[in-house]
């Protein structure tokens, strides 16, 4: 029948046992088999299921007798393409039917091929996914889990069955170690981020039933479709126990080293100074030794004394309690100011400022930051042997915009100093604040330690960078405080010069220094006292002796002793004309804002500069009683 086709569109070969069929099929190829059910050696269904298991993707048309209709059509469901019956066909249907047959197979095959290739490519991201080393969970745009491989099982304590649907939360459990606190779930944080996000550090995961913790590290990101629209979240993360234990074994013995070596230090500075003492009062012991040389011997070995004293005042400030702190709201580019032109007067190293707008204040206690100040400026001016220079900026900050600082969220004012000295290598840069730590021949390594720890007492942060033969930086992070800075006055007031004699009277030898030079500098006659009484004592004497003096600088507190408001009363009886000044640091002092109230006749709050030291001084003399 298809011989006479006409179109000779076939090529056909005839078998007549199911035997010789298969022998045909096996050498040579063939598009598709017209099969007769009933055969000499093999007869009914079993005849199509033996062919076709053998050759699935040969097409198979199955022909029957009128009578087997039923079970050519078993034959279609287990796989045929067709069915026709014998003497019902003719030369067109038969063709049709060759072609729909040849069509859908074709069509077959291409689906199972890909749905082989398909699983073959399941097949490799399983194993992929289970012989990670990182634990791995997908979830969908709700949270809930769709796969989660080996590592991750092991490490949360969910097994894949368990784990299939539940909510991401519930089975990566985390707790962030300080605060004690649930963490939010990364994978909600990556769909509202959009974006890649981590952990924060300290992270735990809790294992199921609450069994165990371990530290982790995580990277959630979203799953997008080909149209780039979210379809899920993978969450990779790894466990991080052993590196957190390691680093904090480490952290531990680079702190037995720095203990090591500011014991060592702290030993040396000792020796030498008692050293000085035994040696002085053995002396003063000889037999045959003057009263004078006794005296002298005692002198050195008490000057040894307060050394000691210092140096234990200084190592206490590492302490939690360390010296009395005396906090003020100001502004800190004056304290800056101020000390950068003292520290830096008599050298000849060009340095600058570079000060933001609206400078927020901080609070502070003015003499600390003034040491931190002036450490960073001698480290930089000894960093810097010939040229180069140094800058001082100023500057608002928020904690939240500066990268990788550790610091509460909040204001800070910041500065920076930067110099272009010698730079410091990358191995120190761990243990430059290390007490004791120096390159310095006649260092003592104490300056950046003390900075360090007053910045932190101040709930600031310093840091440093530095690069070799360029130069370093130090950033300080101070928290802003207090009612913002008004435009300062402008510290070129001018000087008036005066004549006249001063007592100044203040327990801080620095201060009595300062002011009375200043004030030689301008004209007067200066003479010190350290407290009231002494003040007053001064003040009788002078007078008795034809010397009076024409004003009292007094600072208002004096800790042990009599303080100005005290002296003041006092001096009154003697003195009802005496003209005196009430001079402090605590600038919210009722006694300084009613100043005449007390019986003063001026107001020098701390800090002072010439200028306005001058001022108050002449207009407190030029007032006639
Ligand atoms: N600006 C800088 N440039 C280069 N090196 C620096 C700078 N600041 C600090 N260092 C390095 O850090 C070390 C420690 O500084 P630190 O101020 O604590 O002690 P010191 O200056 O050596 O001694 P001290 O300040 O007690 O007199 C210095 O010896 C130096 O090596
Ligand atoms: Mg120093």
């Amino acid at each position: 029948m298809l011989g006479g086709a006409g179109n000779n569109s076939f090529e056909i070969e005839y078998v007549n046992t199911l035997a010789k069929g298969m022998e045909a099929l096996d050498d040579e190829s063939f598009d598709l088999v017209l099969l007769d059910l009933q055969l000499p050696d093999s007869e009914g269904l079993g005849t199509f299921s033996e062919l076709h298991e053998r050759y699935p993707l040969i097409p198979i048309i199955v022909l029957t007798g009128t009578s087997d209709e039923d079970l050519a059509l078993k034959a279609v469901q287990l796989g045929a393409q067709d069915y026709l019956i014998k003497g019902e066909v003719d030369v067109t249907q038969l063709k049709r039917s060759i072609k729909y047959a040849l069509e859908r197979q074709r069509d077959l095959n291409n689906r199972k091929s890909i749905e082989k290739a398909l699983f073959e490519e399941k097949e490799r991201l399983s194993v992929t996914l289970s012989s990670i080393g990182d634990g791995v969970i997908a979830t969908d745009t709700e949270g809930s889990v769709v796969l989660i491989n080996r590592i991750a099982e092991r490490l949360t304590g969910w097994s894949h069955a368990e784990a299939v649907g539940k909510f991401i939360e519930d089975v990566f459990f985390i707790v962030n170690v300080e605060s004690g606190e649930r963490e939010a779930s990364p994978v909600s944080k990556a769909i509202n981020a959009n974006n890649v996000v981590g952990l924060e550090s300290g992270t735990v995961l809790i294992t199921k039933g609450r069994e165990g913790c371990r530290y982790v590290s995580a990277s959630s990101s979203p799953i997008r479709d080909r149209d780039g629209i979210i379809i899920g979240v993978v969450l990779v993360f790894r466990d991080i126990t052993e590196l957190k234990k390691l680093e904090e074994e480490l952290l531990k013995v680079q702190k037995l080293e720095s203990i090591g070596v500011l014991a060592g230090g702290v030993a040396h500075d000792f020796n030498n100074l008692l050293t000085s003492i035994m040696g002085n009062i053995s002396l003063s012991s000889l037999p045959d030794i003057s009263d004078e040389k006794v005296k002298q011997r005692l002198f050195h070995a008490l000057k040894a004394c307060h050394m000691a004293k210092d140096l234990s005042s200084q190592l206490l400030t590492f302490s939690k309690g360390g010296a009395l702190e005396n906090r003020t709201v100001m502004s800190l580019e004056k304290v800056i100011r101020e000390t950068a032109n003292f520290t830096m007067s008599g050298s000849n190293i060009d340095f600058n400022f570079v000060v933001g707008e609206n400078l927020w204040t901080v609070e502070i206690d003015e003499g600390q930051i003034s040491q931190v100040i002036s450490n960073m400026l001698i480290n930089a001016a000894q960093a810097m042997t010939n040229e180069g220079k140094i800058t001082i900026k100023i500057e608002n900050a928020e904690a939240r915009k500066e990268k990788g600082i550790p610091l509460d969220d909040g204001k800070y004012v910041k500065t920076t100093i930067t110099d272009e000295g010698i730079g410091i290598p990358k191995e120190y840069l761990s243990r430059i604040f290390d007490p004791y730590f120096t390159t310095k021949q006649t260092g003592n390594g104490l300056g950046l330690s003390t900075s360090y720890s007053i910045i932190k007492k101040h709930g600031g942060y310093i840091t440093v960078q530095s690069e070799l033969h360029i130069g370093t930086k130090f950033v300080i992070y101070l928290p802003a405080k207090g009612r913002h800075v008004r435009a300062e006055a402008k510290s070129d007031q001018p000087i008036k010069r005066g004549r006249g004699r001063v007592l100044i009277m203040d327990d801080k030898i620095e201060v009595r220094e300062a002011a009375g030079e200043m004030l030689r500098h301008i004209g007067y006659e200066v003479e010190f006292a350290r407290d009231g009484s002494e003040a007053l004592r001064h003040y009788k004497r002078a007078k008795m002796e034809g010397e009076p003096f024409d004003t009292v600088i007094m600072d208002l507190t004096v800790p042990g002793g009599m303080g100005g408001k005290e002296a003041i009363e006092k001096l009154l009886l003697f003195d009802p004309g005496v003209k005196a000044i009430v001079s402090s640091g605590y600038s919210s002092d009722p006694v300084l804002e009613k100043y005449r109230k007390y019986g003063f006749k001026g107001v020098l709050p701390k800090p002072y500069e010439m200028g306005k030291l001058s001022d108050v001084l002449y207009g407190v003399l030029a007032e006639s009683n």
